[in-house]
């Protein structure tokens, strides 16, 4: 083996391994706000489009699929993985969360990333963030009704990141569905120039929507998980046949009817207001957004109708 390798690294007298590192873009590990903003201002010069996709780490495939559309899409891509201390307002939640950053920017590098921005809290935070954001109604319902203060901390990241980024396009996933909303009017109230690509949710093979709280399930909580995502796609045959409210009925009694579940709260709303609806016919748009606790895990997902 170690033949071979000898062998691949200097047949016809060339190194394969520098000549693989010229051709393929290798990725930068970059640590700190300063030295992201110089590299970026030297792309930026050569007139390259900049994509961005904001995590907190603890990728999945559901984070590589917009890693992949914005290496696609954009001559550079930069990933950040930040877990945001400001938009928890759990702390028990924020010392559990996964953190698996060497693992992250291996996952990077292989998926075509150019640069993978991993900064410390006081980077980002060089002093509190006091600002407190009003985004109408779409920050009130849902997560932001039980998560007080957890979309004005993704807000005040979100921003504080795409000052640093200045992404021409930036990348969210549709499970949470209404974080993309709130970033959305974040983007429209603070007049910036990005593109906000939303993409489709990724699922296990049994329906279970990606999340990186997902790692915290037990076996015996896994097997219960995988219930809400088959009870919504089963509440879409339902709703053919059935008005709104024994929709949102048929979810909730049957998640709670499960042992290791509770739902905290199932809403079907317009997707664009996010605001609940009564009738089918108020909107060709209806979204279902629903929040479950599996044992102390909270998982989130949605489906549209
Ligand atoms: O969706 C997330 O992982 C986070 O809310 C985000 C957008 C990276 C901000 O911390």
């Amino acid at each position: 083996m170690k033949k071979f390798n000898h062998l691949k690294a200097s047949v016809f007298g060339f190194n394969f391994v520098l000549l693989q590192r010229f051709f393929k873009k290798v990725m930068e590990v970059v640590k700190t706000v300063t030295e992201l903003r110089e590299k970026l201002s030297a792309v930026r010069k050569d007139g390259k489009k900049v994509g961005f996709v904001p995590t907190m780490g603890a990728l999945h495939n559901g984070h590589l699929s917009l890693v992949k559309r914005c290496v696609s899409e954009n001559d550079v891509c930069v990933v950040s993985v930040f877990v945001n201390p400001t938009q928890f307002n759990d702390k028990n939640d924020l010392l559990k969360y996964p953190r698996t950053v060497d693992a992250d920017v291996k996952v990077l590098a292989s998926a075509g990333c150019s640069f993978a921005f991993v900064p410390e809290v006081e980077d980002i935070y060089p002093e509190e963030d006091t600002r407190v954001f009003d985004f109408g109604k779409v920050d009130k319902v849902m997560e932001g009704k039980y998560r007080p203060g957890h979309f004005n901390g993704v807000a005040q990241v979100v921003s504080r990141l795409f000052d640093i980024v200045e992404p021409d396009r930036a990348y969210f996933g549709e499970k949470d569905f209404q974080q993309i909303a709130v970033i959305r009017a974040m983007v429209a109230q603070l007049g910036y120039n990005v593109e906000i690509v939303a993409c489709p949710i990724v699922r296990e093979a049994d329906g279970l929507a990606l999340s990186s709280r997902n790692a915290r399930l037990s076996d015996e909580q896994r097997k219960l998980a995988v219930k809400i995502s088959e009870t919504l796609f089963k509440s879409r045959t339902f709703a053919d046949q059935n008005s709104v409210a024994d929709t949102i009925s048929f979810v909730t009694d049957t998640l709670n009817g499960i042992s290791g579940l509770q739902v905290e709260y199932y809403e079907i709303v317009d997707g664009n207001t996010l605001q609940p609806i009564r009738s089918w016919n108020e909107t060709s748009y209806a979204v279902g957004c629903i929040t479950v606790y599996c044992g102390d895990v909270r998982l989130i997902d949605n489906i549209k109708y």
